[in-house]
């Protein structure tokens, strides 16, 4: 496949689409030994040998991040009216990346982006169960008998009741702070089962999903790539499911 030069780059992640424009003009890229100096030369990204200030530049195929999603902005690819996820990953000269599943506007926290249908599909998978945990702020003094019911399930109005959910109590009082796990993406889920107990989500922060944690140092707004071994405790996460459905 016939790719520009400066896409090349940007999608390997040597820069932003601008940033590698100013390397590949400042004659720091070389394709089969030879100085390039066009951005918009066209590359073989299966053949051709491409370095960067002599170091040798690999495309990739799959690309993973976790973004710190920012409340305010749409979990989506596109939005007439509102900001999306997606703008939060402008630097990224990635046309396939797509969000893993679906936070509230208003709720922050963990996303992954990638374009790896098939790791975001065993994510997502109802039959995988694969664990969500949120902080929330709760409108409502939640005490042990809301543990005791989103332990039992909670009935939100669909067909069956909500799967086992673990409700940690952080700090009572009129307005509680909680960590929630489920096992379940249902629509608003977090909010209709608060709901459902006579309380209000006040704030909603996606704080891990699987055996990945959003980490304390990437502000809202920010992204990094996934490193090696996160993106194998994902992989775990979803073969475990594969075992768990067997039994
Ligand atoms: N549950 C909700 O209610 N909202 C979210 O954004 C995620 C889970």
């Amino acid at each position: 496949m016939a790719l520009r030069l400066d896409r090349f780059l940007a999608e390997a992640g040597v820069g932003s689409r601008s940033e590698v424009k100013k390397y590949i003009r400042a004659k720091q890229i070389s394709v089969n030994g030879l100085l390039i100096v066009r951005p918009e030369a066209k590359i073989n990204e299966q053949k051709d040998v491409v370095t960067y200030c002599g170091k040798r530049i690999f495309f990739t195929k799959y690309v993973y991040y976790l973004l710190h999603k920012p409340a305010g902005c749409v979990t989506a690819t596109e939005d007439a009216i509102h900001k999306t996820v997606m703008d939060c990953m402008a630097d990224v000269a990635r046309p396939d990346l797509f969000p893993v599943g679906r936070l509230d506007r208003d709720t922050e926290g963990l996303l992954i982006i990638t374009n790896d249908g098939e790791l975001a599909h065993a994510l997502l998978s109802p039959k995988k169960h694969v664990p969500k945990t949120y902080y929330a702020k709760i409108r409502g003094r939640v005490t042990e008998k809301e543990v005791l019911l989103f332990e039992a399930g909670i009935d939100i109005g669909e067909d069956t009741r909500t799967r086992p959910a673990k409700l940690k109590i952080l700090k009572g009082g009129e307005i509680s702070e909680i960590e929630l796990t489920i096992t379940e993406g249902k629509f608003h889920q977090v909010k209709r089962m608060f709901l459902a107990v006579g309380m209000q989500v006040l704030y909603l922060k996606r704080i891990a999903m699987g055996s990945l944690r959003l980490p304390d140092d990437l502000p809202p707004g920010a992204y990094r790539t996934l490193t090696k071994e996160e993106l194998e405790g994902l992989r775990e996460n979803r073969g475990q499911q594969r075992e768990g459905q067997s039994q």
